[in-house]
């Protein structure tokens, strides 16, 4: 008797304890959910459009009407651009080329960096960790970083400052559009118009964003047995939500796209393809209906060509939110957001020491 009672107790207590470690863990899913909302509102490029994933509701909590775009050099609030809310993706020249870049050697993987003119930092991190990797396997790598024009008032002097840069490192490449968030999609199909003008004997090529920790090996390891053609991966969103809500940082009217869902896209942070597709999709760009979400807007030429995007052989390969950093980890993986530029540089530092991974 006593025996029961005390065994019904003490499993009560257990329920008890369970459900009060039930309500601390939701409540610490929910506050980490938010914790890496706002680092990605703060994130250069947002071109991870991670909030796709999550409910429209929670989505909507984020103000983002006045959201600084470009790494903080422009700050000019938002007007919803009108028809498409982007520019025609078409018809931009290069202030600044490197048209031999690609073209001297055989180039195996080419690394496009999206860029804000003035985020030199960004710049200097990747040129002194990842960027610096340019033969892997006897493989060689090309790293070329994209800007648009500038658009704070000190745009003269940036514009000097980058063009000096480019002198120094001759990595850069600038188009003369606006470069604003909202026109990230011009700045991808320059990208790919300047691949298959400049690039065509390269086999692949990977759009990263500027805040990313990169394993150069494993990326180039993935791609030695990839298919050659009609090749992209990355982290594949399928049956994303379109968002529905005007004040959502990726609002998109139904006049714009009338589908609820997206078709199949890579998150921006980084994908990867065959090099033939920088033609094929320039060209169906030319078809399909921009929008400035530029990552579902590849998506939706991919859709157009009929081309279907490969997952990556391994899950854990692609992370939208950063991963914490241990040796084994970071040994494994090809790409992963950082929380700051520091932790890129001291973790990528940290993974050329010699010693055992894991
Ligand atoms: C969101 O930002 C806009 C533009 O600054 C402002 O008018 C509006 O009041 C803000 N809404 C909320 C809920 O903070
Ligand atoms: C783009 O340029 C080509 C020739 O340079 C011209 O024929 C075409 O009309 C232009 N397209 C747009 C949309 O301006
Ligand atoms: C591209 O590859 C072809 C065939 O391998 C070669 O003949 C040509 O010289 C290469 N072009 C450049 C610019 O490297
Ligand atoms: C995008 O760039 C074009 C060309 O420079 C410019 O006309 C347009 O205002 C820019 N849009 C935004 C939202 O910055």
């Amino acid at each position: 008797m006593e025996v029961s009672e005390e065994r019904r107790q003490v499993q009560s207590n257990g329920r008890c304890r369970y459900h009060r470690s039930y309500v601390i863990f939701t409540i610490l899913l929910i506050l980490s959910l938010c914790y890496y909302i706002i680092v990605y509102e703060n994130s250069e490029t947002w071109t991870a459009t991670v909030s796709l994933f999550f409910p429209e509701t929670f989505h909507n909590k984020i103000n983002v009407s006045q959201t600084t775009v470009s790494g903080g050099i422009s700050a000019e609030p938002w007007k919803p651009p009108e028809p498409y809310y982007v520019a025609y993706p078409n018809n931009y020249s290069f202030v600044i080329n490197e048209p031999e870049k690609c073209q001297k050697e055989n180039v195996f993987l080419v690394l496009m960096i999206p860029v804000a003119p003035g985020n030199m930092a960004a710049r200097d991190a990747i040129r002194s960790t990842w960027g610096t990797e340019k033969l892997v396997a006897d493989k060689i790598i090309s790293v070329l970083f994209l800007t648009g024009l500038p658009t704070s008032q000190d745009s003269e002097k940036l514009q000097e400052d980058l063009l000096q840069e480019s002198e120094k490192y001759h990595d850069i490449l600038q188009s003369d559009f606006w470069d604003s968030y909202y026109n990230l999609t011009i700045k991808t199909v320059v990208m790919l118009e300047w691949l298959s003008a400049y690039c065509q004997n390269a086999s692949y090529a990977m759009k990263i964003d500027s805040d990313m920790f990169l394993n150069v090996k494993n990326l180039v390891n993935m791609l030695l047995p990839a298919p050659k053609q009609n090749y992209m991966t990355g982290l594949v969103a399928r049956s994303a939500m379109v968002l529905r809500n005007p004040h959502s940082k990726w609002y998109l009217p139904i006049t714009v796209y009338s589908p609820a869902l997206y078709p199949p896209y890579a998150l921006g942070l980084g994908y990867v393809f065959s090099l033939d597709l920088a033609g094929k999709l320039v060209k169906a760009a030319q078809l399909v209906k921009p929008v400035y979400i530029e990552d579902v807007y590849i998506g939706m030429c991919m859709n157009h060509l009929g081309i279907a995007l490969t997952d990556p052989p391994d899950g854990s390969l692609f992370n939208v939110f950063p991963v914490d950093y241990n040796r084994c980890r970071y040994s494994k993986l090809i790409a992963t957001t950082t929380r700051s530029l520091q932790n890129q540089v001291d973790f990528w530092r940290d993974l050329q020491t010699p010693g055992p991974y894991c």
